[in-house]
């Protein structure tokens, strides 16, 4: 059984952490089973599942079904689950849409956006909701930044973003995910705090990867792939495999590669 103390002894020990999406109960099992550390329930599920071209629609009754049947075939993996959209606009909508979730089966939720969200994570701590603070590129913010964009490209932004991870942890979250920033700021953020920080299109030196787990099975409903992915089930018999060489490709560090990295 993976804990958060599991987490952060691997942070300590360098084993790099395992992440893929997952939203229902068989896929959990074969990806548990396969030696995925966390599974996230990602809001994603809008786009992949539910065919939105964004993840605003979501609510806190989908990614609280979804969480309960990841829960139902995981086999020891943690669970991570989004709080979607304008779910946590206030620390009192956060508890409400954390306890929600946290009693369908997460282990943590995950929140997007900046050091705005102090208040809210250090309450969730506070009542017993471990917190993963999102930053970067944040999906729920894609009005704001004007689509998906790589963040933290310029200097200041590069050292807004490590100032905001560094002001989350102090704030009591428990995990940074960061996604769609260049290699080298992926590196300052992860050094920056001592909480473990998992990556998407960040680099190969945060503490773990995180994928969505469509992307690196190869099936897309747009056809478009992001630069960080690889697919897994080149090569591979199955998918159980798939899976397996991920969990590998993470763990050796092999992957992500120079190709998947924003510079
Ligand atoms: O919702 C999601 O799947 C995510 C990943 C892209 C990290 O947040």
């Amino acid at each position: 059984m993976t804990t958060l103390s599991t987490l952060n002894e691997m942070k300590r020990q360098g084993e790099k952490i395992s992440m893929l999406t997952c939203y229902d109960a068989t896929f959990a099992a074969v990806a548990s089973q396969a030696g995925v550390d966390m599974l996230l329930i990602g809001d994603t599920l809008g786009m992949v599942l539910q065919g939105h071209d964004s993840t605003l629609p979501v609510t806190v009754n989908d990614m609280a079904y979804h969480t309960a049947s990841v829960k139902r075939g995981n086999r020891g993996s943690f669970i991570v689950t989004d709080l979607p959209f304008m779910s946590y606009s206030s620390p009192e909508q956060a508890l409400r849409s954390a306890a929600q979730v946290m009693q369908a089966g997460a282990h943590m939720v995950k929140l997007e956006g900046d050091a705005s969200l102090c208040g809210t994570i250090t309450e969730l701590a506070r009542n017993g909701v471990p917190v993963c603070a999102h930053i970067g590129l944040t999906p729920q913010f894609i009005n704001v930044m004007g689509g998906f964009k790589v963040q933290g490209r310029s200097v200041e932004q590069a050292q807004q973003l490590v100032e905001t991870a560094r002001q989350l942890e102090v704030a009591g979250a428990a995990m940074v995910l960061v996604e769609g920033v260049p290699a080298p700021l992926g590196e300052a953020i992860t050094a920056a705090v001592s909480v473990p920080v998992i990556g998407i299109g960040a680099g190969p030196a945060t503490d773990g990867q995180v994928l969505v787990m469509h992307d690196m099975l190869g099936v897309s409903m747009t056809g478009h792939v992001p630069k960080f992915v690889r697919n897994f089930m080149d090569g591979a018999p199955d998918i159980a495999s798939a899976f397996a060489r991920y969990v590998e490709a993470v763990k050796q560090n092999t992957f992500p590669a120079s190709e998947h990295c924003y510079r």
